[in-house]
């Protein structure tokens, strides 16, 4: 059975028995509208560790003014039954009184090249929100480890060094993007999308593979960016934020003789924004 728990004395007591049990403990954050590739990081949890432990936290830290935290999906009945059967031992399921309560005035910030590119300059503010809730958590549940999607890319090196350099006991995870058929990534955002927009979506991780598998050795990646940002408009995205090819550890413009690079982009398809990513082999 799923043990739901809504404050962080709660959470704290209940992970701490298990690790005195000498039980390990991995601990899966999200914002909840649940669907396979946050699934998929649970069971990646219960691979590593004795238990996994969800958080559901839709953070309003992390949105902007003109961004969806409103609309944001919810449902946490299904989400329970979910995690429940994906064999997740709790839930962490704050309110927003929980972990901002009033006088709350601190902020995880992370600067340099891994928030100055991609979504950094798109979503102002964003970043920091995930870092100040992400160390919240972390050192709310003190797992053992902590599991974050690929899905998105910057997020996760973000995670990385906001852990490292705040000395978080905890080992950060990424797990690899979870793709419906056509190739969309799962995201709860597409639940915005109608039918034919749901169709031009497939598009973008189309053109993200097609880039990565033509930018080994290619002199000219602009050249190739540009054409598939035209491709993109073609199909119906109504705005390219960005797609660029950068370097996975840095995120920084990748160049000829990148060591690991990925082709990442943000695009506008009606109200909503996609975000995906892909990597290059053999760069
Ligand atoms: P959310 O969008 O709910 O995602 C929760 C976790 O699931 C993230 O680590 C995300 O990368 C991962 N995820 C989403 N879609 C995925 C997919 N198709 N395949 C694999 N993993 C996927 O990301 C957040 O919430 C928030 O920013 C959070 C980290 C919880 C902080 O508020």
């Amino acid at each position: 059975r799923l043990t739901v728990v809504r404050n962080v004395a709660d959470l704290r007591a209940l992970v701490r028995a298990w690790r005195a049990a000498g039980e390990t403990v991995g601990l899966v954050p999200t914002m909840g509208a649940l669907h396979e590739g946050h699934l998929t990081l649970v069971r990646a949890a219960l691979g590593q560790c004795d238990r996994a432990v969800a958080t559901i936290f839709v953070n309003p830290k992390q949105f902007g003014p003109n961004e969806d935290y409103a609309a944001y999906p919810r449902g946490e009945g299904r989400d329970i039954a979910m995690l429940e059967s994906a064999g997740a031992a709790a839930l962490f399921a704050p309110g927003v009184e929980e972990m901002y309560p009033p006088g709350f005035a601190t902020a995880v910030r992370v600067d340099g090249s891994l928030t100055a590119h991609l979504c950094g300059p798109w979503r102002p503010g964003h970043f920091e929100g995930v870092a100040t809730v992400v160390a919240k958590l972390l050192l709310q549940a003190l797992p053992d480890r902590a599991y974050f999607g690929e899905k998105d890319f910057q997020q996760l090196q973000v995670i990385r060094r906001m852990a490292r350099d705040l000395d978080i006991p905890v080992a950060i995870e990424g797990v690899e993007t979870v793709r419906e058929a056509d190739g969309l990534a799962l995201s709860s955002r597409n639940a915005y999308l109608s039918p034919e927009e749901r169709r031009i979506a497939a598009t973008l991780p189309a053109v993200l593979r097609d880039i990565a598998r033509d930018a080994p050795g290619c002199d000219g990646l602009d050249a190739l960016t540009q054409a598939g940002e035209a491709r993109l408009l073609e199909a119906g995205f109504d705005r390219v934020e960005y797609l660029t090819v950068n370097e996975a550890g840095t995120l920084a413009p990748a160049s000829r003789g990148s060591h690991a690079a990925r082709v990442f982009a943000a695009a506008r398809l009606g109200r909503t924004r996609l975000i995906d990513n892909w990597p290059v082999t053999g760069h």
